[in-house]
């Protein structure tokens, strides 16, 4: 492991803990499987530039590619896709236990106890030697989109849908949703925002994910962590958030006014900036194209309109640039999808990075445990309690 030497000759430990707050410019880790460069706003996978992935493969060689290190050839990706249609289906009692929650509760909050539920019903059991946690991390892959339909159906009081094996990917997970098989377009577009969020180098949800895993704990309870992380409204709970804002801002002409508003009473507005890229989003690029094509294929265009001047607004008044939760929002938008089930759409993306860095790490592993600048008293007498 690389440790990130940050303390520069002559800083003392609070300037560098200052800088690097949040581990921002902390080198945290070795890793293999994606690289950003965030001046010139460069995203790769395995050393493929998002653009060539986003323009021409799917989320199965994708996925294929973060997990085994290489693009498939035509066998391998023939075979693993088979593998990954096979292994969709989850347990009836994860059903049982997602009908345990009231209808209110977030999807987040269901998906995170199903798939850590998973681990008890997993084929492989307490199996964890590399070759069960590799059958683990794709079967994870498999399911994940699975569970997100099972939650969204069960909490609306319908019949689950069983995954169909005739269907790539991302169009079961449309058909399991809404139980039709999606348009050509619309699958397309699943399947691209797919490969746009299967990784992102030491973002939160990974490093949470890594963490577990450098514990040795097992691969499910590790995807756990990652799903508490994905969450927040600061990392892929901004999609949702983003989905919101649009609604409040309601049209274009509101847009200018509402920035103004947010900006001076110091909020953020979701859907921009980021921790790494000082440029656009790569992934913004092409999910703001695919925003325009699918409003205007389906006469909606009112949602890029609107969001396209929000962004033109932001850029104006604070020099933020739109980041890939910005327009992944009015994607899911028009392709039917419920406002609060954008961070778990995230999730059956970004399990495979999680699963992929989860390997990783267990194959080459140190526990991963840093240290803090203690800042409180130190030498504190004990008062004994009738003394207080
Ligand atoms: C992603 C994010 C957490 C990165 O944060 P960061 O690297 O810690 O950057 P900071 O929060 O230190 O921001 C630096 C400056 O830009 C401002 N800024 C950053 N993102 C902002 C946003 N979305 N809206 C308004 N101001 C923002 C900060 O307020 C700060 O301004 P200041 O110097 O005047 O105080 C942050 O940009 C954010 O909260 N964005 C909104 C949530 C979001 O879209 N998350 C998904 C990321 S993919």
């Amino acid at each position: 492991m690389n440790n990130g030497s940050v303390i520069a000759t002559g800083d003392s430990v609070a300037d560098t803990v200052k800088q690097g707050a949040g581990l921002r410019n902390v080198v945290a880790g070795e890793s293999s499987i994606s690289s950003i460069d965030g001046e010139r706003g460069v995203l790769a996978y395995r050393g493929i530039d998002i653009h060539a992935l986003a323009e021409q493969s799917s989320f199965e060689e994708v996925a294929f590619l973060l997990l085994r290190g290489h693009l498939p050839a035509r066998a391998e990706l023939d075979a693993f896709t088979q593998e990954l249609r096979r292994e969709r289906p989850v347990p009836a009692p994860i059903v049982s236990l997602l009908k345990l929650f009231p209808p209110a509760t977030h999807p987040m909050t269901s998906l995170r106890s199903a798939v850590s539920a998973l681990g008890g019903f997993d084929a492989d059991g307490n199996d964890d030697t590399p070759a069960a946690n590799a059958r683990k991390a794709l079967r994870l892959t498999a399911q994940m989109g699975t569970v997100v339909a099972l939650v969204d159906r069960v909490r609306r009081g319908r019949d689950p849908i069983a995954p169909d094996p005739s269907l790539s990917h991302a169009a079961n997970f449309l058909f399991m949703l809404t139980g039709e098989r999606p348009r050509p377009e619309a699958e397309r577009a699943m399947d691209m925002a797919l490969i746009l969020h299967a990784d992102h180098e030491f973002n939160a949800s990974t490093f949470a994910a890594r963490v577990a895993a450098s514990t040795l704990a097992d691969v499910h309870g590790a995807i756990t962590a990652a799903l508490a992380t994905l969450k927040g409204p600061l990392h892929g709970g901004a999609n949702e958030a983003v989905m919101k804002t649009l609604q409040e801002i309601g049209a274009p002409e509101r847009a200018e006014g509402w920035v103004r508003e947010a900006l001076a009473a110091k909020k953020k507005i979701m859907g921009f900036g980021h921790a790494v890229y000082r440029t656009e989003d790569p992934r913004a690029t092409h999910l703001r194209r695919m925003s325009r094509q699918l409003g205007e294929a389906k006469g909606e265009r009112r949602w890029y309109d609107l969001s396209e001047r929000v962004e033109a607004v932001v850029r104006a008044q604070k020099g933020l640039n739109a980041n890939v939760d910005f327009y992944s929002a009015s994607v899911y938008h028009i392709l039917g999808i419920p406002t609060d089930l954008f961070t778990p759409v995230f999730a059956v993306s970004r399990v495979a990075g999680w699963t992929a860095h989860v390997l990783e790490q267990l194959g080459n592993n140190r526990l991963i445990r840093p240290e803090s600048e203690y800042t409180g008293p130190r030498d504190v007498a004990y008062v004994p309690m009738d003394q207080r």
